[in-house]
């Protein structure tokens, strides 16, 4: 309104045209938003020889008036541009789809002209929010003493976790550079050379399969300190993310961050990234001996009933849904569905009604006493007027499919709430995962991740080989704890990381637990066991995805809304067509011969 009586110029694209009469309404669009032209009778024979169409490329001058039928949606809703000169700056071909927040382009469409989706205000407004994350990011760790230092995209193939992306070298035929899938080593040879605070806004790049969270080439905000311990990491980098809150969301989170135990998150939520906005934890009725070994086991409440799904079933858990009693018998058998889908793959779901009376109905009921029901239910800590549901088969399956489970009934009953954001720390993940297949151990986080300082002795002291692959979780390694944290904002992993190994005879042993001959280790990582020997501090980090960050601030299930050029779920750019295949002559130069040619 301050702009009244003021010339203007304005450049942007056409919208919408709108003709009353001898007057022309033009919708004019850029990157700060859309403001009304108005083309009066003079200009409009002007505009007959010189029609404009949807997303030409318009200059207007003219004069800021005040608008008679004000438009309280949009900021420029109250003037309009009384138009006195105009240049078609550029045509446009009719758009494939309407640019506006509301499009009727599918997505596929959209990708391909991912260009004209750009324009489109929703996409603007994420892409907005992802450069304010990353100044905030940025300006957090200058404060902090944090140097960007950039690191090779270029580097050396040593799968371990995803899949490589390679790259042939014409001028050393025969070899392969591979994409970093992170700056790991990088980053940790960085503290070596005396950076002792070091980050990087970097993309990293991996083979693996695709999901809504997940896409082949992402960017971590990656970050690297020495001389700490696990407690100086948790305190910086949840400053980070506080940081980021107050800068992007104007949210103030003033709370300490909650932290968890890796083994608890697995016990009460059944998964390693737990959603802490809703309760409704799970009720371990029954577990086998191996796994959580120190977790107490009430399965004297369900055995011995003669009901041989719960007899013959692994573990057995349960949750209680508050006021869930009310559920009808139409509800109950749409979950039971639900479990069976084969995503989930449960076979069956019971459940016991706890009246608002305190009488037990159930789905058990031919094989449990009310007097056991009342104490299933009193062990699922449910209340008057709850419902107890209650999942039986093989511990790791039936543990996925209750927390799938109580995230569907978080979702039903509004708990997750999207404007609600709650930040958690897991730590204390084991060291290592058994790898069937292959009946070795794996790092569960990566190989250069350190143990538990009190556990570092049953490393060493310990063979890895498991020569009863049946009972691996009795293998000393198995109890090993690593010195790692993951942070999860409402049940996503937004970041993740460790504290190192420094020591070359460690790190050795390390290679040597997975599985690593010393030819191996020194051929893949002779660099690093190298830069061990010449004074490596103690030294430990993080890396945040950043994509992830910013779909979940930006209140989105899928990263590829916050990415200006995201691949689709088969990996590929339609805008680009690629990947595609090169010409003979490429292939040549790079001694190349395909299979199947
Ligand atoms: P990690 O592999 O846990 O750790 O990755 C860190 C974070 O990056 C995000 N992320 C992804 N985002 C999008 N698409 C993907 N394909 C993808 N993969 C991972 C996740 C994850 O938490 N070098 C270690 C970090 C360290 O130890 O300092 C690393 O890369 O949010």
């Amino acid at each position: 309104m301050g702009d009244i009586g003021k010339e203007v110029t304005l450049a942007g694209w056409v919208q919408t045209i709108r003709k009353f009469g001898a007057i022309t309404f033009v919708d004019l669009r850029d990157r700060y938003g859309i403001t009304q032209l108005v083309f009066n009778e003079a200009l409009n024979t002007q505009l007959e020889s010189h029609p404009l169409g949807r997303e030409f490329v318009l200059q207007a001058k003219g004069k800021v008036i005040e608008r008679t039928n004000k438009n309280g949606a949009i900021p420029t809703g109250s003037i309009e541009i009384d138009v006195q000169q105009f240049t078609i700056l550029n045509k446009s071909a009719v758009p494939p789809f309407t640019i506006q927040d509301d499009t009727d382009g599918g997505d596929d469409l959209r990708m391909k002209y991912r260009y004209l989706d750009l324009r489109r205000n929703a996409v603007k407004k994420n892409l907005e929010l992802r450069y304010a994350v990353n100044r905030s990011a940025r300006n957090y760790l200058h404060e902090n003493n944090f140097m960007d230092i950039e690191t090779p995209f270029l580097i050396k193939s040593t799968p371990e976790g995803a899949r490589d992306f390679v790259v042939p070298s014409r001028m050393n035929a025969g070899q392969f550079y591979a994409l970093p899938q992170s700056p790991q080593t990088f980053k940790q040879l960085l503290m070596v050379s005396g950076y002792d605070r070091y980050y990087q806004v970097v993309k990293c790049f991996r083979d693996e399969d695709l999901r809504a969270d997940r896409q082949p080439e992402f960017t971590q905000i990656d970050c690297e300190m020495s001389f700490v311990e696990q407690e100086d990491i948790l305190n910086m980098f949840e400053g980070l993310i506080k940081r980021i809150f107050k800068d992007v969301k104007g949210i103030e989170y003033n709370d300490a961050v909650e932290r968890m135990t890796w083994e608890d998150a697995m016990w009460n939520y059944g998964n390693d990234k737990p959603d802490i906005r809703f309760g409704m934890r799970i009720c371990t009725l029954k577990k086998p001996s191996t796994v959580f070994a120190e977790k107490q086991d009430q399965s004297i409440l369900i055995n011995g009933a003669n009901f041989q799904v719960f007899d013959g079933a692994e573990a057995v858990l349960a949750i209680a849904v508050s006021g869930g009693a009310v559920y009808t018998r139409k509800q109950l058998d749409e979950l039971t569905e639900w479990v069976k889908r084969p995503q989930i793959g449960m076979k069956g779901l019971a459940y016991i009604r706890f009246n608002e009376d305190g009488t037990c109905k159930s789905s058990i009921d031919k094989f449990y006493t009310e007097e056991r029901l009342k104490s299933i239910v009193d062990a699922a800590g449910a209340q008057k007027g709850d419902l107890v549901l209650i999942l039986a088969g093989a511990e790791e399956r039936t543990r996925k499919a209750m927390s799938e489970l109580r995230l569907e009934l978080g979702e039903q009953m509004g708990l997750r709430k999207k404007d609600e954001y709650k930040l958690l720390w897991v730590l204390d993940f084991p060291l290592f995962e058994y790898a069937e297949e292959e009946n070795r151990w794996v790092a569960r986080h990566h190989p250069f991740t350190s143990p538990k300082p009190s556990q570092i002795d049953t490393m060493i002291n310990n063979d890895p080989v498991i020569h009863d692959a049946a009972n691996y979780l009795a293998h000393p390694y198995a109890q090993i704890k690593a010195n790692a944290y993951d942070m999860v904002l409402n049940g996503n992993e937004i970041g993740g990381g460790s504290i190192r190994i420094y020591q070359r005879a460690l790190q050795e042993k390390m290679f040597d637990a997975l599985g690593m001959s010393q030819e191996e280790a020194l051929h893949k990582f002779g660099f690093l066991l190298g830069a061990f020997e010449y004074g490596a501090p103690p030294h430990g980090g993080i890396a945040f995805g950043f994509d992830r960050l910013c779909a979940i601030l930006g209140g989105s299930e899928s990263i590829r809304d916050f990415i200006a050029f995201p691949k689709n779920n088969s990996g590929r750019d339609v805008m680009l067509d690629a990947p595609s295949t090169i010409d003979d002559a490429q292939l040549n130069e790079l001694n190349i011969l395909l299979k199947n040619s």
